[in-house]
């Protein structure tokens, strides 16, 4: 079979049984197996694919036909223009979570001003470290320290702090929230926890429910116990004036702000839908 052929039928394919993006995960599905790029697709669509490489590209449009992301077949996701690995074990990072570095990246500028020292961040719920190694690669004066509670995840998040040569700049542990961090202060708390509610499981994307790792997506039944137990730890260990930053759920917003109550400079980033998607908070100085 042509390349050209192959894809037009995983196009197909994808498309009678709703996977979105259809052409587009023909084709990353393609390049995954033959591993080349996309240029290559299109400079040779007439190439006659071999008989492994057809026998692969069945095997892998009938897993992702099945509702598994392709991020999970390639073992690749892009973020914050870092080439990331991710398995099973971790959330695929998505481009909204980018909201959440620029956010810090934002107030870090005014912070440094006020604060001229080394600064500790900490990531909370790392997954395959994005966040952490995100600010990692833009934050070179900082001290970067990541946490999650699943070691599979961290076994993730280290590797690619390696690949990324990062492996000096964060300090992964095993953690659940920030026990891990007793007697220790920071200077941001950054957080993608899992928010999403068990009474809404049934609004959840197939492949999400299906496929992503239930800890990384569920936060007891209205989405809200992580946010309930991690905010106020973030205030017991925040240095004063010191930013809580976290991604939100759906329709959170006013929750969360609600649990930030007494908190100071509380506000919130809209992504590029409008929707809100990120609340950032300053530990007030005088309740600190
Ligand atoms: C929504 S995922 C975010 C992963 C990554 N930060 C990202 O943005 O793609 C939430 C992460 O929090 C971790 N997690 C869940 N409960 C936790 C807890 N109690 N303490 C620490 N990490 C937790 C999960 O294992 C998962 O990796």
């Amino acid at each position: 079979m042509q390349l050209k052929q192959a894809i037009d039928s995983a196009n197909k394919l994808f498309l009678q049984n709703d996977v979105p993006s259809p052409r587009l995960n023909a084709e990353l599905l393609m390049m995954f197996v033959l591993d080349r790029d996309r240029a290559h697709l299109y400079a040779h669509p007439e190439r006659e694919l071999t008989h492994d490489e057809e026998s692969r590209y069945a095997e892998v449009t009938t897993e992702r036909t099945r509702g598994c992301p392709t991020q999970y077949i390639t073992g690749h996701q892009e973020f914050w223009g870092l080439d990331l690995i991710v398995s099973p074990a971790v959330l695929i990072p998505r481009p909204e979570t980018e909201h959440a570095v620029e956010t810090v990246l934002e107030v870090v500028k005014e912070y440094y001003r006020e604060h001229p020292r080394k600064i500790r961040i900490v990531d909370v719920g790392t997954g395959s470290g994005c966040i952490a190694l995100a600010l990692a690669s833009e934050l070179t004066q900082a001290e970067i320290h990541a946490c999650d509670i699943s070691e599979e995840a961290l076994e993730v998040a280290r590797i690619n702090s390696i690949r990324l040569g990062l492996g000096e700049r964060v300090g992964f542990r095993k953690s659940d929230l920030l026990a891990a961090y007793a007697g220790e202060t920071f200077d941001f708390v950054v957080s993608n926890p899992p928010y999403v509610g068990e009474s809404e499981a049934d609004k959840v994307q197939r492949q999400v429910k299906e496929f992503e790792p239930k800890v990384a997506v569920f936060s007891g039944h209205e989405g809200m116990d992580i946010y309930r137990r991690l905010i106020p730890q973030a205030s017991a260990a925040l240095r004063p004036s010191g930013w809580f930053v976290t991604e939100i759920g759906f329709s959170a917003e006013e929750k969360v702000k609600q649990l930030l109550d007494g908190w100071s400079d509380v506000r919130t980033t809209a992504d590029l839908q409008g929707i809100p998607r990120v609340i950032a908070a300053r530990k007030n100085l005088v309740s600190g």
